[in-house]
């Protein structure tokens, strides 16, 4: 195993920790018309099986079915990573048919896509915490990511108890394992302690379902991310609408706190 990059105490899958740096990590952002890592919040699949009489999970179940449409439109525009929150820290506390529910649609996508994302290319990081999910989920986790470790296309990264907040603390005590002096502690040091260390900062952030806040999810990352709301749930979200989505960021001026535009424009 090379270099600790994740939390130390959530990392069970030297094959997502020990990896090679795929692309600039902490690179100056620059802007481009077209994102180079995207984020969703992918909400409203329980809304979406309410309104036709239907279970919860039901709605999961299409939101998984709705991911590798959305992987082929954006790895189509140049999209170079994507990550997808699938299950936040917090979701736990819902009832536990439903939790129940969403473990096991987990395990099922990644015993059942291994082969679909390695035909689209696709390489998988589980980004999020292990200790809660059990030994034969955690095996089809390393399994996957082993499996796509070699593809060149699109990084699809998935958020599964996954929290920001949490994420942040658990970078902070690294570093103090670590025994970073304090006055050495910078942005880049702790960048590289995060769950996303293989990856640049999301560029552009697209939450479905209506809801506007951001429910702790890449906190440290999202610093200066573009955000794309809209009402459309996610098992709804066609491709036109995230051309929409992405034709926004294309059209937005990035100042990274600046009073001019990025050099990259
Ligand atoms: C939000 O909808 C969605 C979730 C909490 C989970 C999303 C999970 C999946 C798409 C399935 C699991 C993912 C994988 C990769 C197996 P909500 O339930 O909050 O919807 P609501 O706001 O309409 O109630």
């Amino acid at each position: 195993m090379t270099a600790h990059t994740g939390p130390a105490d959530s990392s069970q899958f030297p094959a997502a920790r020990a990896g090679p740096k795929i692309r600039g990590q902490v690179e100056s952002p620059v802007h481009s018309a077209v994102p180079r890592h995207v984020a969703i919040i992918m909400d409203g699949n329980g809304r979406w099986a309410e309104q036709r009489g239907l279970p919860r999970l039901s709605g999961h179940r299409e939101g998984v079915n709705a991911i590798p449409r959305v992987l082929d439109v954006l790895a189509g525009r140049g999209v170079e990573y994507l990550t997808i929150y699938a299950f936040s820290t917090e979701n736990w506390s819902r009832p536990s048919s439903e939790v129940e529910g969403i473990v096991e649609l987990l395990h099922e996508t990644l015993q059942r896509d291994t082969d679909i994302l390695n035909e689209k290319n696709v390489r998988v990081f589980h980004i999020g915490n292990a200790e809660r999910l059990s030994q034969d989920i955690r095996k089809a986790v390393e399994r996957i990511q082993d499996m796509t470790r070699d593809n060149t296309g699109i990084v699809l990264n998935v958020a599964f108890d996954y929290g920001g907040r949490q994420e942040i603390l658990a970078a902070v005590r690294q570093l103090i394992r670590d025994g970073v002096p304090a006055e050495d502690v910078t942005e880049e040091l702790f960048s590289h302690r995060l769950f996303t260390a293989h990856c640049p900062d999301p560029d552009l952030i697209i939450r479905t379902g209506g809801e506007l806040r951001i429910s702790n999810f890449l906190l440290w990352q999202s610093a200066y991310s573009e955000y794309f709301h809209t009402p459309t749930l996610w098992p709804d979200l066609d491709d036109a609408e995230l051309e929409r989505a992405l034709d926004s960021y294309g059209n937005r001026q990035r100042r990274f706190g600046n009073i001019t535009p990025d050099p990259g424009e």
